[in-house]
């Protein structure tokens, strides 16, 4: 028996963006994502078998609702009818726009499942993790991931060591949480924007060429296919209504800056998720110039360098 499992994952961002569900009750993207796995920022998940279920999230209890089916259908899977105590904590900021939930819910997965004892797959974890966030299917792996239109699991394409040069520059420019979370506002835009069906139609159609980029090693073809991913993706959210604008001034400010950095020859490609924070695609050799920019903008802004990070990684206390 496992007296606790602590494990430890970190976000994924999402180079080609999923938005949308193809299908609700399974949460299964209807669009594909193509994500780097980010290194250096984490979540720590401790699980122990309890009385009753509970999760506290940085010091704080949640509400379960939306862990249950995932608790479930665990239990179900190991035919033990077990509770969990959970205890988890970011080092950044949790929901704010930087990926907490494909981390919250990986970690969360593979910790239950470890203390159930279940012997799962890697892809089979992911599938799991899926059924809570389904960004979280790709936060399984390290490296670079991707998770197809429909897909019930992500998959590992390259792993940390593939690009080690690459970067990623994250822009800290609110430390609030959303007000809006990236399920309620990918539900908004399916039954409010008009332009929905247009960002399905075509948001298969950056993969191949992220694909190809991804394969060449090429920073800026790959940071132009995020740009339009994340320019399309807010496109959409920004025609619901009421339209979701995530956006602060200093995110403005910040995307601004990387187009003046591009036009000077920096190679500085960012991109957005559900909130404020901007995160900078680059190579390590234009961090500091990047950095020195951006924080000219605003001396109080927060930045954080993450590297392609590697897998989780799980230790279990024996009792
Ligand atoms: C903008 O995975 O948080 O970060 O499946 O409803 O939990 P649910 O959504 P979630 O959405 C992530 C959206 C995104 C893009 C991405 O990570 O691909």
């Amino acid at each position: 028996m496992k007296q606790e499992v602590h494990c430890r994952t970190s976000p994924s961002l999402a180079l080609v963006k999923y938005w949308g569900k193809k299908n609700t009750r399974q949460n299964l993207p209807a669009t594909p994502s193509l994500a780097v796995t980010l290194g250096g920022v984490h979540t720590d998940t401790r699980v122990r078998i309890a009385k009753k279920d509970s999760i506290r999230l940085d010091g704080q209890a949640v509400a379960l609702d939306r862990f249950l089916p995932l608790f479930d259908s665990l239990r179900r899977a190991a035919g033990r009818n077990v509770c969990f105590r959970v205890e988890s904590s970011n080092d950044f900021p949790s929901s704010a726009g930087l990926a907490s939930s494909s981390s919250g819910f990986a970690a969360l997965t593979i910790a239950c499942a470890r203390i159930l004892e279940l012997d799962l797959s890697p892809a089979q974890l992911s599938a799991f993790a899926r059924t809570g966030s389904a960004s979280a299917a790709r936060s399984l792996f390290g490296g670079f991931t991707l998770l197809p239109a429909g897909g019930f699991a992500a998959q590992q394409l390259y792993g940390s060591e593939y690009w080690p040069e690459f970067r990623i520059l994250i822009a800290l420019v609110s430390r609030k949480a959303k007000p809006i979370s990236s399920r309620a506002a990918m539900e908004a835009t399916r039954y409010s924007s008009p332009y929905y069906n247009a960002w399905l139609r075509t948001a298969g159609q950056l993969l191949d060429p992220a694909l190809r980029a991804l394969e060449a090693r090429d920073i800026q073809a790959l940071g132009e296919v995020a740009r339009l991913s994340y320019s399309r993706m807010h496109a959409a959210l920004l025609a619901a209504s009421p339209p979701l604008l995530y956006w602060l001034p200093t995110t403005v400010a910040v995307i601004r800056e990387c187009q003046s950095l591009r036009d000077q020859g920096v190679g500085a490609w960012e991109t957005l998720d559900a909130g404020p924070q901007v995160k900078v695609l680059c190579l390590a050799s234009e961090v500091e110039t990047i950095s020195r920019s951006l924080q000219a903008l605003d001396p109080q802004l927060k930045l954080i360098v993450a590297s392609v990070g590697e897998g989780p990684v799980c230790e279990a206390e024996d009792s």
